[in-house]
């Protein structure tokens, strides 16, 4: 990807981090995701008391983009707190492969600003088939 989309993605999944709602986990999290069209939408997560209501910073980024008519990710980034590198739950690798392919780079921040990039396909090797299903 273009070093320029790169960096501003990698920014507004740090940005978006700063709106995280998560007074139960205290552990904020911000996802940006690029379009197929060079457009960016980002996300945060989002806690409810009734904890299992919960939702990730990458899954409500995707759905940002899917609510303005986006169907095509071709990046993801996603920015956390932690030293270390987190990588998206499983439940949002689900949702992220509804509208990626093996080839979308997912953009891994550490709090300190360090990233690394990896290709969905290795975080998620076996999509299941459920084409048929949008017949
Ligand atoms: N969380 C995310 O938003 N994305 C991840 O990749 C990991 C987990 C959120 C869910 C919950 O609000 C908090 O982080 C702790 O799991």
């Amino acid at each position: 990807m273009n070093k320029k989309f790169r960096e501003e993605l990698v920014q507004r999944a740090i940005g978006a981090k700063l709106n995280s709602y998560s007074p139960y986990s205290k552990f904020r999290v911000g996802a940006a995701v690029l379009t197929d069209d060079n457009i960016i939408f980002s996300g945060c997560n989002v806690e409810n008391a009734s904890y299992g209501l919960a939702i990730c910073a990458e899954r409500n980024a995707i759905f940002q983009a899917a609510h303005a008519g986006k169907r095509k990710i071709v990046a993801v980034a996603v920015s956390s707190d932690e030293k270390g590198f987190i990588t998206p739950c499983g439940a949002c690798r689900q949702v992220i492969s509804e509208f990626a392919d093996g080839k979308t780079e997912i953009i891994l921040i550490t709090s300190e600003g360090k990233t690394k990039s990896v290709q969905f396909e290795k975080l998620f090797p076996t999509p299941p088939k459920l084409e048929k299903l949008k017949k």
